[in-house]
């Protein structure tokens, strides 16, 4: 854990805030790439997730948050925040990294997913590497980094009240051979652009995505109650019908890390040795959930009455 300072608070657009976090005895912060995010652990004790906005920076965190009222409570608090009160922040780790071997990079940002694609648009950049940067928001105002971005040539701007909307197909068709595409924004952006991909044909690993949010998933049945079993000892679990299958393990005394608690850092994910799960979270790609060998437990629930875990 990494004990910080809040050094600047600024706007960055309508709704949203930027941080500037430097550690607490003016050391450098440990290094990251393109895609990271960090836990911030929030004075009421909420933790929430936050992608990094400047690779190149070494003696600084920077985030952007937006005051989302459907949020779960941490938005707002960070928007409470001052510049000097101190808050411990999880090392970077990145779950949305470039790959270094595409030969171009389609960066896909929906409102506040631009905070990742930001920065993997500058680290491209800075490589020199091929990339085209495709951004929708609101408006205008509303957009982080928008005239930084309109001016570049090979960034392009939507915005719902300018009536002007991304063309998915038209971009996707056109981009080069082997191109990888990386999208970032609400659930129903990345679906969409996903979609599209897998309507041309373009293959999993060039898909990659990153929720700053869980959808929502609801089940038609309501929850069912299932059992948890311990592969090493053959210790069983009850989970009813109001817990999570983590509550449930940690109330055993198992120490299972987690993070977001809403299927969208990985950070709990735990082997199966049999059992097939509904898997409810954002994070396993399509080809790991349907490998029944993952399992996410902060949300993630069974489809038959029991699961045996690798634990
Ligand atoms: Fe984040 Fe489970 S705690 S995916």
């Amino acid at each position: 854990m990494l004990d910080v300072v809040i050094a600047n608070t600024q706007p960055l657009a309508a709704g949203i805030c930027g941080l500037t976090l430097k550690s607490v005895d003016g050391s450098c912060l440990p290094a990251f790439e393109a895609g990271a995010h960090i836990d911030i652990h929030l004075p009421s004790g909420l933790v929430r997730q936050y992608s990094l906005i400047d690779p190149s920076r070494d003696d600084q965190y920077q985030i952007g948050v937006l005051l989302d009222p459907q949020s779960r409570g941490g938005s707002a608090e960070v928007h409470g925040l001052e510049v000097g009160q101190q808050l411990s922040v999880s090392e970077p780790r990145n779950l949305f990294a470039l790959d270094a071997d595409a030969p171009h990079a389609l960066l896909f940002a929906g409102g506040i997913g631009i905070t990742p694609i930001f920065a993997m648009a500058s680290s491209l950049r800075s490589e020199g590497k091929s990339f085209e940067l495709h951004y929708s928001a609101r408006s205008r105002k509303s957009a982080a980094f928008a005239d930084q971005l309109s001016s570049q040539a090979d960034c392009f701007c939507y915005f719902n009240d300018e009536d002007n909307a991304l063309d998915a197909m038209r971009v996707l068709t056109q981009a080069p051979v082997e191109s990888h595409l990386y999208v970032c924004g609400p659930a129903g952006y990345i679906e969409h652009i996903f979609e599209t991909a897998r309507q041309l044909g373009w293959a999993e690993e060039r898909l990659h995505r990153e929720f700053f949010a869980a959808p929502e998933v609801v089940s038609e049945d309501g929850d069912l109650a299932f059992e948890l079993v311990i592969a090493s000892t053959g210790q069983v679990l009850e989970v009813g019908e109001q817990d999570s299958a983590l509550e449930v393990l940690e109330d055993a005394g198992f120490d299972i890390p987690s993070s977001c608690e809403q299927g969208v850092c990985g950070s709990c994910v735990t082997r199966l040795t049999d059992g097939v799960p509904d898997h409810r979270d954002s994070f396993l790609t399509t080809t790991e959930q349907a490998s029944n060998q993952l399992f996410t437990p902060c949300c993630s629930r069974a489809k038959g009455n029991r699961l045996v875990l690798d634990l």
